[in-house]
């Protein structure tokens, strides 16, 4: 690591849901020692599960309903609010079912990264593994990227891929593709707290030293 950087990067983590990803990142940050560490886990609704577990882990957690807040702006303003008591170095969204408005997006910009789960750019938005059956796609996956103001779009630091089998149906997709999830998006954070990642000019990723970037499950 860079001898300039402090000595643990702190991040954020949002979440929705059930939160594996975010489990997954926990894991990783301790598991291999980062220098980082998870100071929050803050979720769009109060009653996602990953809550009670980033809980028992010791972290702290917070919880900001949409239906509370008269505006999309409103709710972001909170949120970032919420967030910046953290002084997070980045926040990683993981499973986090809301659309952030171009101020909140712009306020953590190159601090900001999501996980979405399909070889971006291909199928942006919801229901990505019915998308991809539908479409007859034989290779499926993940990718993480830094978040920009436009949806499910962004410099991509890595992706992870798997193979679509014959009888797959969108929840047996869903279970291969988070398996790759689980590996690609706790390596990314990793370059990232490392100081390894870089964006260029032409907004491309760079890591140092190349490690290999894409990430499979099952044989391609
Ligand atoms: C993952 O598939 C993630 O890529 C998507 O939503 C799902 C969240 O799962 N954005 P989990 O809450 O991390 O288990």
């Amino acid at each position: 690591m860079p001898e300039s950087l402090p000595l643990k990067r702190r991040l954020v983590i949002l979440i929705s849901g059930r939160g594996s990803n975010m489990q997954a990142l926990v894991h990783a940050c301790r598991d291999e020692a980062w220098p980082a560490e998870v100071c929050a886990v803050i979720a769009s609704r109060p009653d996602a599960a990953g809550l009670s577990w980033a809980r028992e882990q010791g972290i702290a957690t917070g919880a900001l309903y949409h239906k509370d807040f008269p505006s999309r702006e409103a709710f972001d303003t909170a949120l970032a609010e919420e967030i910046d008591r953290y002084q997070p170095d980045y926040v990683l969204l993981a499973g986090f079912m809301r659309v952030l408005t171009p101020g909140f997006v712009n306020h953590y910009a190159g601090r900001l990264v999501n996980i979405h789960p399909s070889l971006l750019p291909m199928f942006p938005g919801l229901h990505t593994h019915a998308q991809a059956l539908a479409t007859g796609v034989q290779l499926h996956g993940c990718t993480v990227h830094f978040v920009t103001p436009v949806l499910d779009h962004g410099p991509i630091i890595a992706q992870g891929c798997v193979p679509v089998r014959v009888g797959d149906t969108p929840d047996i997709l869903a279970d291969r593709v988070l398996a790759v999830e689980h590996q690609a998006y706790p390596a990314a954070v990793r370059w990232l707290v490392e100081g390894r990642v870089r964006l260029t000019v032409d907004h491309r990723v760079e890591v140092d030293g190349d490690p290999q970037r894409l990430f499979t499950e099952g044989e391609i």
